[in-house]
Parts: structure tokens; sequence; C-alpha cells
């Protein structure tokens, strides 16, 4: 494959300037990371260490093989929600490897209102689910928390993807034969006593887990019985009198252990095969990349200059080069992974959509799993595109993006707006994981267009009642649609709700987009059969 060539100078100004205001952002999100992290109040933070037990995190590091990255997934859930009072939404999940297997761990954070669920930590705890259900990896429950934070009920409890979902998916992996250990390692109430009951093996830690549908106090309330929490469903309650742990631990420590010996046991079933080369660094710096992110995203970045600074050697075997500029689509390697990527190089005309959709068929045909990197405003519009199908050809790359049965990456780089979104593997098209640079923005379309758009529906509405729209109310609407746009659109607004699986510094793109394919060789890939393409 031939090497990129960068058009870059990393002296001038321009790369200079760049350079100095990501750096900016990035200590931003960095410091939001480690405020989250150390999120929890102190208070809380003590009481958990003086009972002997570690934190989330720690027990995390602990239960992975020594030496190896454990890929956090939304650390800024919740984030600007709820006064901050939950950081991290109470839950830390990722992908850790244990004994050499990718697994999903899912581990509640007590520190943080005694590991309750709100609507975001719901949203984690089930996302991560998927990952492991569409992956086929298994699972760990470290369960530390009190069930649904109580006065938010109405958001967690009753809909299709709330708290029941848990025990729904744990079922339904059970039967797809995924592996499920649960440590429990605090309390377990109410529908969380579940997680462990529907696990495969679940180990218990003396004096600190418990496992009961209903609490002491709950128990006095309805039938005046009296009884302590470990007399109700502590350890040796459960691995000696009701069978519903099988493993009692000494404290947390013992615990993990035990979880690391059961998965010295496990099998893994069927993996899909992928012709692995030997990895290469990019030839051009991963840290160029803080140079070339577009910060302002009206200026155009040539997305080939990302492209050479992810993937190995720097090189790309471009296909159609040549044809539909505004897509830039090809062959790589991603730590010795081979890759198709497809990446945006400005707006989507029809010819580009072909482009997309034809190259989405090499990489569902040839089983290589497809990269998209997105900067886009969206589809062009316009009489005389219209007049040329636009929509027609635009639902060709949607229906061909939506059917491919290979793991599909995205990564925001820069604008994700409008159609462009869905086109490029936007959360709607079930990307296997979808990453935010901090610089990026998602939002319908961008605050600018949105208030032109809204200026000129309500012009059109005054006019027809005979009056007119002054000045000084036009720029009224269009401050707070940018205001509006400016917050909503950011990649913090994004992650918060779980639009996506996490934002990255982009200089660790290639080492999370690497992980992320090694465990989509879990599960074989389903063939890819497309329906009707609109001609
Ligand atoms: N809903 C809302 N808030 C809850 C909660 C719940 N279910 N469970 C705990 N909290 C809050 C507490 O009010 C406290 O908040 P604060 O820090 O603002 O004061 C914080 O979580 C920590 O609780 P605390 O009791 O001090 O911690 P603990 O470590 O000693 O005990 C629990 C943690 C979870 C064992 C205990 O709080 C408990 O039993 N909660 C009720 C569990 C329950 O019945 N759940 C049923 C819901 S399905």
């Amino acid at each position: 494959m031939y090497r990129i060539k960068s058009q870059i100078d990393t002296t001038s100004e321009v790369f200079q300037n760049n350079k100095k205001q990501y750096e900016a952002l990035l200590n931003e999100f960095r410091s939001r990371i480690v405020n989250t992290v150390n999120g929890a109040p102190k208070k809380a933070v003590e009481k958990h260490v003086q009972r002997g037990k570690l934190l989330a995190r720690d027990r995390i590091n602990l239960l992975v093989d020594s030496g190896t990255p454990f890929l956090e997934l939304s650390t800024l859930a919740a984030y600007g929600s709820y006064e901050n009072q939950f950081p991290s939404a109470g839950i830390v999940t990722g992908i850790g490897v244990i004994h050499g297997k990718e697994t999903i761990i899912i581990a509640n954070d007590a520190t943080v209102k005694g590991g309750t669920y709100i609507k975001e930590t719901i949203r984690k705890h089930v996302r991560a689910q998927e990952i492991a259900m569409e992956n086929h990896l298994p699972c760990v429950y470290m369960v530390d928390s009190g069930g649904v934070f109580l006065p938010e009920q109405s958001k967690v409890f009753p809909d299709r993807f709330d708290f029941g979902r848990f025990f729904y998916n744990q079922a339904r992996m059970s039967a797809a034969g995924i592996p499920q250990i649960s440590i429990v390692m605090g309390s377990c109430t109410a529908g969380g006593a579940y997680v462990p009951a529907m696990s495969d093996e679940t180990i218990i830690v003396r004096e600190q887990g418990t496992i009961f549908i209903g609490g002491p106090p709950l128990v006095k309330a309805a039938t005046g019985e009296e009884v302590t929490a470990e007399e109700l469903g502590g350890a040796d309650v459960h691995t000696s009198i009701s069978g519903t742990a099988d493993h009692f631990a000494d404290d947390d420590q013992h615990a993990i252990s035990i979880c690391r010996n059961i998965f010295e046991t496990l099998e893994i079933g069927h993996k899909q095969h992928l012709n692995q080369i030997e990895i290469e660094e990019p030839f051009y710096s991963v840290e160029e990349l803080y140079g070339i992110a577009p910060i302002d995203l009206k200026k155009s970045v040539d997305s080939r200059e990302i492209i050479a600074r992810i993937v190995d050697g720097s090189r790309f075997q471009e296909f159609k080069a040549r044809y539909a500029p505004t897509i830039v689509t090809g062959f790589a390697h991603i730590m010795g992974f081979p890759v198709g990527i497809i990446a945006n190089n400005g707006v989507l005309f029809s010819e580009t959509a072909l482009k997309g959709a034809h190259f989405v068929e090499l990489c569902t045909s040839r089983k290589i799993p497809l990269i998209f990197l997105q900067n886009i405003t969206g589809f062009i519009v316009g009489k005389e595109y219209e007049h040329k199908g636009i929509a027609r050809d635009g639902a060709k790359f949607v229906h061909a993006v939506a059917n491919a049965n290979v793991p599909k990456f995205t990564v925001v780089f820069g604008g994700s707006f409008g159609a462009g979104n869905y086109a490029m593997a936007g959360r709607a098209y079930d990307p296997t994981l979808l990453l935010m640079w901090p610089n990026s923005k998602i939002s319908v379309m961008g605050g600018e267009q949105a208030a032109d758009v809204l200026i000129q529906v309500k012009k059109e509405q005054l006019q027809a009642q005979g009056a007119e729209m002054s000045q000084t109310d036009m720029d009224s609407l269009r401050k707070s649609i940018l205001e509006k746009y400016e917050y909503e659109g950011s990649a913090y607004f994004s992650t918060s709700r779980l639009w996506d699986d996490g934002i990255i510094d982009p200089a660790d793109t290639r080492k999370v987009l690497a992980m992320g394919i090694a465990m989509s060789l879990n599960k074989k890939w389903d063939e890819t059969k497309y329906g009707i393409f609109r001609m």
C-alpha cells in the first residue's frame, strides 16, 4: 500500500495555532475526566474504604490481566446534570481482558448515592450488555448498589429499556451462551437481586455482600419481622442456606481472585478470522492530529490527513480517488487489523452516496470492519440536486450502512449534522462503538442554519398575517438559537446522554479502534443481506 503524502506544514502558524487551541481543549477534557473519576463525596469514599472495600475502578484494575488496558466507556455520562452529583452516573462500564478473554465489566460505584440507578446509569448498564451480546463477550457484574434512585423512579422503572431490561438481557445472553459472573460486593436489593440470581456463577463477600428482594426496613413494615441485613441475605445465608450464591469470599481481593479463577475454565466460542499483519506505527505522529483536527468547523480539513495519523504506516489503498471527492474511501490497517475507511471530505452529493454504498458492499463481501470518520454537514440541498435524485441515492448509502453485517466503528472528528449522521453510521445505525473527539459537535443541523430556517419560517408566518418581523426580533431569535445549539451540540452534552460510547483523545483513536476490532472477533459475523436499493 502507498503511504499518504501529507500536505501539512507542521511548522506553519495555522498548524501551531490549531495545536495550541486543541491542547487547551484537551486540558479541559482531561480535567473533566479527573474531576469525574474523583467526583464522589469525600465522606462517602472514606466510609467505603473504612469498611474494607475497594473503589469501583480499583476493583476493575485487580480483575483485569495485569499490564492490560481497560477501555472505560462513557466516563462522562450524566456530566453537567443532577448538579454533578452522579459522576459517571454512578457506574463504571467497559472492556477489559481477563485471562486473555475480552470481557464486559459493569461495576456499581457505591460511593455515588449508594450506587443507585438514574436514567443514565441504566443506559450505561444496558449499553454494556448490548456490547456483550453483539460481540459475544463474557460479562462480569461487580454489584454494590441500592437499586433504583427512588426520587427518579418514573424515569428508570417501567419502560422497555429501563431497569427490568437488565434481567431480560441476562436471560437472553445466557441462552446465547454468554457467560455471566456476579461478584456481590455490597448491597443488591429488590430487582437488583436478580443480577446475581441470573448469573452463571455468583461470588459474595463476607459481611459486605447482601442479596434480598426486600431489605430489613421493608420486611419490618410488611410483616413486622425484625431481622438484620446479614441474617436476611448475607454471604453466609446465600452460600450455605439459600444457594443464591456459589462462592464465599473473605474480602474484595479474594472475590476478584475467585472470579479470575472462574475465567480460567471458560470456553471461548468460534472466533471470526481476520487476516492480521504486523503492527506498524503511523509514519506521521498521532500527536499531529492536534494541529489538524477541525476546531472551527467552517474550515475544511482533508480527511486523508486524519487517516494518515490513525492507520499503520500511514498507508492507504484509496478506492475511487478521482471520483466523488467529498468522501474518501479505502483500505488500511489499524494495529495490524485490516479495515475499510469511509471519511467525509465535504457535503454529500449523489455520487458521493453511490461511492459510499459501493465501498460498504466491498467491505461486507470481503468481511472487513468499517471505520466511519465523520465530519459532515449533511446532504446537498437545492432543486438541481433533488431533480438528480439526491434522496434516492442517499437512501442507497443509508440502506447499505444499515444492513452491513461487519463491525462498524464511528469516530466523530468534526461535525455530525443532519442525515449525514445517519449515512455515516450514527448511533441509530448500531455501530459497534461510537466515539467523539473533544472538538466534535453533533446536532440536527448547525446553529446558524437552524437560526436561518427558524427566522425564515417566522417571517413567512408573519407575512401571511400582513405583519413583518423586526430586526430586533430576528437578532434575538438568532442569538437564542445559536446559544442553544452551541450548548446542546457539544460533545459533552452528547456523552452525558449516552449518544456515544465516550469522548477520546484523538491520539488514542487507533488504540481504541484496535481494541474494538479485537473484541468484535469473538463472534462470527453474520452474512450481509441487502434489500431493495432504489435505482
Ligand atoms: N434511592 C435514593 N437514594 C438512595 C437510595 C435509593 N434507593 N439508596 C441510597 N440512597 C442515597 C442515600 O440517601 C444517601 O444519599 P446522600 O449521600 O445524599 O445522603 C446515599 O445514597 C448513600 O446512602 P447511605 O445509606 O448513607 O449509604 P450506605 O453505604 O450506608 O448504604 C445502601 C447504602 C444502598 C445499602 C442503603 O442506602 C440502602 O439500603 N438503600 C435503600 C435500598 C433500597 O431499598 N432500594 C430499593 C430500590 S429498588
